[in-house]
C-alpha cells in the first residue's frame, strides 16, 4: 500500500473537491501541478534527458549499441540480428535480439528486446511476483491486422557495414541498416524521410542486479569526519545518474521498483519536416511544440500516461486521461508516421532543427528537420514506421494494425443530454419531457454515479430509482436510450455479491505482495477488477445479462468513467506501478493499455447480454490507448465553462481524429463551473459539429439543461441541435468511412490539403467527412465575425444563406457570426444528404426521405457525393444489408448508382432493405445552378419508370447563388437519373 492512508490530508481534499458535499466550485482552482510529475522528478525520463544532453554535447559521442554483423540474417521480409550495447569501459556486452519486419502493408517495425537470462538472474527484491521479461503482450490488445510479411521485400545491397532492404509499393521505400552505431535510414524515392537512432540517444536500461553501496567506512575513535574535496564531489557527466535506479518515491508514495531500470528511448528524427501532429490527448495545439524550452516551447516533453488530471490545464505538453503514441509529420506534400507500440508511461521530447548541406549556403536552401526523442519507462522497443505520403495513407496504414472505429448505432451520433447527476426517474421523465416541449431533438439521457445504491455498481438507489424499467420503456417510446455509469472500482463492503465473488475468483489487481490491491475511489475503499484476466473478463460479462442487472433493458447503455484507472490515494491519482496484473506483470508495464482492457470488457459484456440480440454496443470511455476506437467513443475529460475550454476542445478533437480514434467530443457547456448563456450557446454551436455530442455538467455546477437558457439562447440551441439532426446521414456516412478505413470524421486542413503551407497550423476550422462543409465555431466571447482561411481556388456558399463567398485560395475572409449563427461554409462541388423534418430523436426519423444539397463547383457544371444508409443498429450491415449510393452531377444530369458497385438487385433483402426502398429522394437542392435551368422540367428515370418534375429557379441576386429545388421522388435506394431539359 502506498504511504497515504485512505484518510490522509490528499485524500480528504480530494473527495471534498468532487464529493455532493464539495464546497462550492471555485473556477479559478487549476490542476495541482505538483501532484503530477515532471520529467525531471520521473527517474527515467531525467535520466534519459540527462543521457540525451551528454551524448548531444560531446563531439565524439559513439552509441554503444552495435549489431554484430554475422548475426544478422534476411528471410521472407524480415531482419533479424543482435544487437550488443557495450555497458562498461571493460568492454563488457548485454544482448538485444533485433527484429526489422517488412510488411505488405509498406510498413516497416523495428522490435528490440533484451536476452532473456537464465532464471533468477535478475533478482527481484522484496519477494516480488513480478514477471521477469519485457513487457511482450501489448501487440495482443492494440494489433488486429496487417503484420502479413512483404515477401517482395529484397536485400539491395549487404556488406559487413550495412544492409539496404528494398521494400513497399514498387519498392519505392529503402531502409538502410547500419550496424555501428546501430541505426536505420528510411527513405521513399531515394530520399531520406525517418532516421532512428541518428542521434545516438537509443538507450535500453539493460537489467542488472541491485548492488548495495558498501557501508560507509567505521569512524574510528576521535577521527574526523573527512570533506569531499571539490574535485570529488564534481560530478562525472558521462557516470549514469543511479539514483533514481531503485525504490523511487514521489509525494508520499513509494515505487519498490522490483526489477530496477528498464526504460527503452530512442531519437527519431523526421528528415526535412517541421510539423509534427498526434500523441494524443494533451490540451494543446493540433500542430506539436517543441517541448526543450526556448520562447513558446514547453520546458517538458509531451508524456503519456494515463491519468484523473483534476481541472487540467490548457496548452501543456502534460498527461491527460488517454494515450495514442502515433505521431505523424508533415510538409508540403509528404507525410510520415511512426506508431510507438509501448504501453508504459512515455515521454517524448520535440526540437526542430535547420539543417543546410551547404555551410556557406547562409540558410539558403537549408531545410528543418524534426527531432524526437521517445523514452518509455518499461516493455520492448517496437517502433513501426508508415512512409505515406499523404495523410490518408498514414491513418489508414494505421487503422490497418489497430483497427478502424466501430461503426456506431444512429443514436450514438445523435444529441446526448447528461450531468451529474439526474437525481431521481421524475427527474429523467421531467427532462425527457422538456426536451420535447421545447422541441429539442435528443437521443440519450445519461445517469451518473448517484444513481447506484451508495456507489455499488450494478444496483440502483432504491428510493430514487424504484422502477427503472418503466423509466426506460417512456424513453424507448420515441426512440431514446438510457446510459448508466459504471466504473472498475468495486466497492469494499459486506453484503456486495458483486465484490465477494470478485475476491472469491481473484479477479481483481494485486498489489506487489500478490494481494488484492485496495485503494479509494468513489465509493471508499476498493478494488479494481483487472481486465487484463479472461476470467475476469467472463465475470464481468455476467454481470451485464439483463436478469443480473435488473433495471437495464435493450436501451441501456454503458459509460465507463475513471478507468486510467484513477485510484484517489495512489501516486499520481493511480495505482502503484508495482501492482500486478494478470500473467504477474507489473502495473507499469501496462498502464496506459489499462483503461482500454475494461472499455473492451464492458464492450463485449454489453454485446453478449442476450443471446441472439445483435445490437452495436455503445460504451463511452474516459481512458484510452490505441485501438479503443474498435470499442466505443471517448471524450476528453472534465473540462472548465470557459471559452479557453471550448477553443481548445477543436485541436483536442481533431487530434483524436488523425490518430485513429475519431469518435470523440468534449463535455459540451464545460464540466466545472457554470457557463454564462452566451458561452453556453457557442458550445452547443461547436458540439453539433463534434463527432461525439453530448452536455455534460459538475454535480455542483447549476442546471443547464438547454430549454433553460430562455430567449433567444433556447431557440439558438434547439436550431443547432436541429441542423445536427437534419445532418445524420451526412455524419453516419463519415462514419462509415471511418469504419472501414480510419478516415477522420472531421478533418484539419493538413489532412484535406497537404499541400498547402500555411494551412500547416490552422486548428480552428475543420471539414466534415466528405460533404465539403467547412466548419469554424466561434469560440470567443462577444465575437461576432470568425475569418476562414480558405485552402483552395474552389468556390465556397454560405450553408445558410448560399451567398457566394468572394476569395481565392490561401485568402483569409470573414463572415458574419451573429450569435445565431453557426460559420459553416459549403465547398463547391460536392452532393451531401440531409433529412430535414425535424423530429424528437434519431430513431423517429428512420423511414423519413432525404433531401440532397449539391454545391457546383467552380467549374460550374459538377459536384459528387456519397451517402451510406444501414438500419443503423445491427450487424445486418456486414452482411450487405445496406445502401450506399454515389451521386454525381455531370452537367444538365445528377444521378445515383451504387458506390461500391454493387449489383444491388442481387443482394436478398431484409426486412428493413426492404422498406428502405421505399425512403425516397424527396427533393434536390442545387447551389449555384445557372441559369439555364430556370423554368426547365427535369425527366426522372428510375427503375424502368420515367417522370417529370419542374425545376423550382430562384436567381442569383446580392451575392447570392442561384439555387434550384427539384421534386425528385425517386427511391433512395434504386439508380435514378435526373436530366434537365
Ligand atoms: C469524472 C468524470 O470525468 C465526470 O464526467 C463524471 O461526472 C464524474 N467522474 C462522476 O462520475
Amino acid at each position: 500500500m502506498p504511504a497515504a492512508g485512505p484518510m490522509s490530508g490528499k485524500w480528504t481534499a480530494y473527495l471534498c473537491l468532487f464529493s455532493t458535499l464539495s464546497a462550492v466550485f471555485t473556477p479559478a482552482l487549476a490542476v495541482k501541478e505538483h501532484d503530477f510529475k515532471k520529467c525531471v522528478q520521473s527517474g527515467f525520463c531525467k535520466r534519459n534527458r540527462a543521457f540525451a544532453d551528454h551524448a548531444l554535447g560531446t563531439s565524439s559521442w559513439e552509441s554503444p549499441y552495435n549489431v554484430l554483423p554475422e548475426s544478422g540474417t534476411f528471410k521472407d521480409g524480415q531482419f533479424q540480428a543482435t544487437i550488443l550495447k557495450t555497458i562498461n569501459d571493460k568492454g563488457e556486452t548485454v544482448r538485444l535480439p533485433l527484429t526489422v519486419s517488412f510488411l505488405e502493408s509498406g510498413t516497416a517495425r523495428v522490435t528490440v528486446d533484451e536476452e532473456k537470462r537464465q532464471k533468477g538472474e535478475i533478482e527481484l527484491r522484496h519477494g516480488s511476483k513480478a514477471r521477469k521479461e519485457r513487457y511482450n503482450e501489448a501487440e495482443q490488445w492494440v494489433i488486429v491486422g496487417g503484420l502479413g510479411l512483404d515477401k517482395e521485400a529484397k536485400v539491395a545491397s549487404q556488406d559487413k557495414t550495412q544492409i539496404t532492404v528494398q521494400y513497399g509499393p514498387s519498392s519505392k521505400f529503402e531502409a538502410v541498416i547500419r550496424f555501428s552505431p546501430f541505426t536505420v535510414d528510411f527513405k521513399r524515392d531515394g530520399s531520406s524521410q525517418i532516421k532512428l537512432n541518428d542521434r545516438g540517444l537509443l538507450n535500453v536500461e539493460h537489467w542488472r542486479p541491485k548492488i548495495e553501496p558498501p557501508p560507509p567506512p567505521e569512524k574510528k575513535e576521535g577521527e574526523e569526519e573527512k570533506e569531499e574535496t571539490p574535485e570529488e564531489k564534481k560530478e562525472d557527466p558521462s557516470k549514469e545518474d543511479e539514483s533514481t535506479w531503485w525504490d523511487e518515491s514521489f509525494g508520499t508514495n513509494t515505487d519498490t521498483k522490483p526489477r530496477g531500470p528498464e526504460a527503452v528511448a530512442l531519437d527519431i528524427s523526421f528528415v526535412g519536416y517541421d510539423h509534427v501532429y498526434g500523441i494524443p490527448s494533451h490540451a494543446g495545439p493540433l500542430a506539436l511544440k517543441q517541448t526543450r524550452g526556448g520562447e513558446g516551447n514547453y520546458e517538458d516533453p509531451y508524456r503519456l500516461y494515463n491519468a484523473d488530471v483534476f481541472e487540467y490545464i490548457l496548452d501543456s505538453p502534460m498527461t491527460l486521461y488517454g494515450a495514442i503514441p502515433f505521431m505523424q509529420a508533415h510538409r508540403k506534400d509528404s507525410s510520415v508516421g511512426v506508431f510507438w507500440l509501448n504501453a508504459a508511461e512515455t515521454w517524448i521530447d520535440i526540437t526542430k532543427a535547420k539543417d543546410s548541406k551547404n555551410p556557406l549556403s547562409l540558410g539558403i536552401g537549408s531545410k528543418t528537420n524534426t527531432h524526437t526523442h521517445w523514452i518509455s519507462e518499461s516493455g520492448l522497443l517496437d517502433v513501426f514506421v508508415l512512409l505515406g505520403p499523404t495523410p490518408h495513407d498514414l491513418t489508414e496504414k494505421y487503422a490497418e494494425l489497430t483497427g478502424t472505429t466501430a461503426m456506431p448505432q444512429e443514436f450514438a451520433i445523435g444529441y446526448h443530454q447528461c450531468r451529474w447527476n439526474y437525481n431521481s426517474e421524475e427527474d429523467v421523465k421531467d427532462v425527457d419531457a422538456k426536451m420535447d416541449k421545447f422541441k429539442m431533438p435528443y437521443d440519450v439521457i445519461w445517469l451518473d454515479i448517484e444513481y447506484t445504491d451508495e456507489k455499488k455498481y450494478f444496483t440502483w438507489d432504491s428510493h430514487s430509482f424504484p422502477d427503472p424499467i418503466s423509466m426506460g420503456k417512456q424513453l424507448e417510446s420515441h426512440g431514446r436510450k438510457l446510459v448508466t455509469i459504471i466504473d472498475p472500482h468495486i466497492k469494499n463492503v459486506d453484503n456486495y455479491p458483486v465484490v465477494a465473488e470478485m475476491k472469491a475468483k481473484e479477479l481483481a489487481v494485486k498489489n506487489k505482495d500478490g494481494n488484492i490491491f485496495e485503494g479509494w475511489c468513489w465509493p471508499g475503499s476498493s478494488h479494481w477488477i483487472d481486465a487484463f484476466s479472461p476470467a475476469a473478463r467472463e465475470w464481468w460479462a455476467s454481470l451485464f445479462k439483463y436478469d443480473s442487472f435488473k433495471g437495464t433493458m435493450e436501451n441501456t447503455w454503458i459509460w465507463n468513467d475513471m478507468n486510467e484507472p484513477s485510484v484517489f490515494n495512489g501516486p499520481e491519482t493511480t495505482m502503484p506501478k508495482d501492482n500486478l496484473h494478470y500473467g504477474n506483470w507489473e502495473h507499469r508495464d501496462v498502464h496506459n493499455l489499462n483503461g482500454m482492457t475494461f472499455h473492451n470488457a464492458t464492450h463485449h459484456a454489453v454485446k453478449s447480454r442476450k443471446a441472439g440480440e445483435l445490437k452495436r454496443p455503445f460504451v463511452l470511455t474516459r481512458a484510452f490507448f490505441a485501438g479503443s476506437q474498435r470499442v466505443g467513443a471517448m471524450w476528453t475529460g472534465d473540462n472548465q465553462a470557459a471559452w479557453d475550454h471550448l477553443k481548445a476542445s477543436i485541436p483536442m478533437v481533431l487530434s483524436q481524429g488523425i490518430a485513429g480514434f475519431p469518435f470523440s467530443g468534449a463535455d459540451v457547456g464545460g464540466f466545472f463551473g457554470n457557463p454564462g448563456k452566451e458561452l453556453l450557446t457557442r458550445w452547443y454551436q461547436a458540439g453539433a459539429f463534434y463527432p461525439f455530442f453530448r452536455g455534460h455538467a459538475h454535480i455542483d455546477a447549476r442546471r443547464r439543461e438547454p430549454y433553460l437558457a430562455g430567449g433567444p439562447y433556447t431557440t439558438i440551441i434547439a436550431s443547432a441541435l436541429r441542423l445536427r439532426y437534419s445532418l445524420l446521414p451526412s455524419w453516419y456516412t463519415a462514419f462509415h468511412q471511418a469504419y472501414v478505413d480510419g478516415t477522420p470524421i472531421i478533418r484539419p486542413m493538413f489532412y484535406t490539403h497537404p499541400s498547402e503551407e500555411a494551412g500547416l497550423d490552422i486548428d480552428d476550422q475543420f471539414f466534415v467527412g466528405n460533404t465539403g462543409l467547412l466548419v469554424k465555431p466561434v469560440t470567443d466571447e462577444n465575437r461576432v465575425m470568425v475569418d476562414f482561411w480558405i485552402p483552395d481556388d474552389e468556390v465556397y456558399y454560405d450553408y445558410f444563406t448560399y451567398e457566394i463567398i468572394p476569395t481565392s485560395k490561401g485568402k483569409r475572409v470573414n463572415l458574419d457570426a451573429p450569435l445565431e449563427k453557426i460559420p459553416v461554409l459549403m465547398q463547391g462541388g460536392h452532393i451531401f444528404a440531409r433529412r430535414d423534418r425535424p423530429r424528437r430523436s434519431s430513431a423517429l426519423m428512420k423511414w423519413d426521405d432525404y433531401t440532397l444539397v449539391v454545391t457546383i463547383g467552380k467549374d460550374g457544371k459538377s459536384a459528387q457525393g456519397d451517402l451510406y444508409v444501414d438500419d443503423g443498429e445491427s450487424y445486418d450491415f456486414e452482411k450487405g444489408q445496406y445502401i450506399h449510393r454515389k451521386f454525381v452531377l455531370d452537367g444538365k444530369t445528377i444521378s445515383s448508382s451504387d458506390a461500391e458497385g454493387r449489383d444491388v438487385k442481387s443482394i436478398k433483402k431484409g426486412d428493413w432493405l426492404k422498406r428502405a426502398q421505399g425512403i425516397l429522394v424527396d427533393k434536390i437542392v442545387v447551389v449555384g445552378a445557372p441559369s439555364s435551368w430556370a423554368d426547365k422540367e427535369v425527366t426522372v428515370e428510375s427503375e424502368g419508370k420515367t417522370w417529370t418534375a419542374k425545376v423550382d429557379y430562384t436567381a442569383a441576386a446580392n451575392g447570392r447563388a442561384a439555387f434550384a429545388i427539384i421534386k425528385v421522388k425517386a427511391s433512395i435506394a434504386a439508380d435514378w437519373k435526373v436530366v434537365v431539359a
